[in-house]
This record gives structure tokens, C-alpha cells and sequence, in this order.
């Protein structure tokens, strides 16, 4: 029974031992962006950039079903520009059995490709796989790695591409099996920014897992905020304590002082 149960933990051990060996030997590369630290923010512009590429490239096959596109508001936009926004896609209302333009209160559309995954939370979903590794110290200051594995896809296109039961999968030194089903959507200079912005690949790539990032948490700063407060509370309540209870043992520590 011993010798059992001995054995099965061993094999469990190198069995995960062997997965994080599988996984280290993807690099993936950390990205410094603006919404990581503890006072990290997002950056309003890239946010922007970031729905653009979205917009015009990765929406013709991947949804974001689980994202109202009211929230947009978050970015900069006004009710106007949202419900503009929202009225170029469509939608099937049950109640007039008929597709109707979407107004901001609908959800973004979902996946138009069967194969590709909703992006919604997938900067999240991602997270901690593969990602800048280590404790939690670390993780606080550089993130949990969603984002940088969402750049590290969309770079890490070698061009090759193999036949496989009737589909074609392109390399990927960032996916995990090494080939995946999507073709390169991006190439550098594939949308044309207003503000003028750099749209080389890496940028585009930053720009929309930024996107991504807030799609996955859109209450980020709020968090941040929140957590910041309670611990600077909490601080607070600590000297309260401390000077509270050295009063209250005074007269026993100290018993000839009157
Ligand atoms: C031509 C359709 C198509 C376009 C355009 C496209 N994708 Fe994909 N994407 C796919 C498919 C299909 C998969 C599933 C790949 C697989 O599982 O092998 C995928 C998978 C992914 C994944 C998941 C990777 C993982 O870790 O599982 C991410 C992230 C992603 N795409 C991001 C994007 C972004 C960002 C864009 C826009 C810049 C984009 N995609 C544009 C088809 C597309």
C-alpha cells in the first residue's frame, strides 16, 4: 500500500516536473507595459490603438461576446461614438425575429470562426502560462504574462506552414504544439493609426493585447485603487494599535510613573 501510494506520488511529481519542463522552453519575452505595477494605469491612447487593430483585423473570425460594448465609454469615447460604433454589427433579435443593427447595451458578436477561440478574457486565461515566471513579488511588478503571451503569438510567425487532416497550421514558436490554426493576422502596418503611432508588428501586437488586457478586466485601476487604499488604512490602524496598546499596558509596565 505504502510502496502504491509512494510510487504514484512519485510519477505525479515527475509528471509535473515534466510539464514545467515543457513549458520553460517557451521564452516569452516580458513587455513593460503602463497598466502593470501596483500603480499601473491604462494607457487611454493605447487602449484605442488597441481596439483598432480589433476592429479591423482579429474581429473578422474572433469574437468578444462577454464585453458590453456600453463599456467602451472606459475609453475615451462618447455615448455618440459608441452607439456608432456598435450599429456596424449586426445582431438577430428574437423579438422582431430579425437582425438589427446593436446598440451599446448588446455585447460585442461572437466568433464569425468556428475554430477560433472569444477573445473576452483571453489575456487572463493565458495568464501565468508561460509567462515571466516567479513569485509573486515579481509577478506584481511585470503581471501575470497574458498580454506578453497574446504579443509573443502574434510575433513568433516563422512562415512555415504544414498540411494537416485537411488544414493548414502555420509555425509558431510561441504555441505551445508549435503550429496553430491561425495564419499570421498581423505583418506591421496593417492599420493606419490617426494619432501616428508607430504601427510596426511589435506595436500593433502591444497595442491590441493591451486591448485585450482591459477586455479581460476593464476594473483593473479600480482594484489597484481599492487595494491601495485598504492597505494604506490598514497602516494606519496598525500605528493606532500599536500606540493604543502601549497606553493601555503603561500603568503595569511602568507602575511608579503616575
Ligand atoms: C483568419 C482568422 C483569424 C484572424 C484574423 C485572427 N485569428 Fe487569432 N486565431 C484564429 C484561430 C483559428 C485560432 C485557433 C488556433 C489554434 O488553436 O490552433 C486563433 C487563436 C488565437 C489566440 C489563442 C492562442 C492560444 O494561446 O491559444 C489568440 C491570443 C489570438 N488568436 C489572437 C488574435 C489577435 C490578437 C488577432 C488580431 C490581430 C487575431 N487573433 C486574428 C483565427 C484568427
Amino acid at each position: 500500500m505504502i510502496k502504491k501510494l509512494t510510487l504514484s506520488a512519485l510519477s505525479a511529481l515527475m509528471l509535473t516536473a515534466g510539464a514545467a519542463a515543457a513549458n520553460e522552453e517557451i521564452e516569452i519575452e516580458d513587455v513593460a507595459f503602463s497598466f502593470e505595477g501596483p500603480f499601473g494605469v491604462y494607457d487611454q491612447a493605447q487602449l484605442q490603438r488597441g481596439l483598432q487593430v480589433y476592429t479591423e483585423v482579429c474581429s473578422a473570425c474572433h469574437g468578444l461576446k462577454y464585453v458590453p460594448l456600453r463599456t467602451l465609454t472606459d475609453l475615451g469615447y462618447t455615448d455618440a461614438e459608441v452607439r456608432a460604433y456598435a450599429s456596424q454589427y449586426d445582431i438577430y433579435d428574437p423579438e422582431l425575429d430579425d437582425t438589427r443593427p446593436r446598440i451599446p447595451t448588446d455585447p460585442f458578436p461572437s466568433s464569425s470562426l468556428d475554430n477560433a477561440p472569444d477573445l473576452s478574457v483571453m489575456a487572463k486565461a493565458r495568464a501565468g502560462f508561460k509567462g515571466p515566471y516567479g513569485t509573486g513579488i515579481s509577478q506584481m511588478f511585470r503581471g501575470i504574462g497574458g498580454p506578453e503571451h497574446i504579443v509573443a503569438i502574434l510575433t513568433s510567425f516563422t512562415g512555415e506552414e504544414k498540411e494537416q487532416a485537411g488544414t493548414t497550421l502555420y509555425e509558431n514558436t510561441a504555441f505551445p504544439s508549435g503550429f496553430m490554426a491561425m495564419s499570421p493576422p498581423l505583418a506591421g502596418e496593417d492599420v493606419e493609426y490617426a494619432d501616428g503611432s508607430p504601427n510596426d508588428l511589435k506595436s500593433e501586437a502591444e497595442d491590441v493585447a493591451a486591448f485585450l488586457m482591459w477586455t479581460a478586466e476593464p476594473k483593473l485601476m479600480v482594484r489597484k485603487r481599492v487595494g491601495f487604499l485598504a492597505v494604506f488604512f490598514l497602516s494606519v490602524l496598525s500605528v493606532l494599535l500599536y500606540l493604543t496598546n502601549k497606553r493601555i499596558w503603561r500603568p503595569i509596565k511602568h507602575p511608579n510613573e503616575s
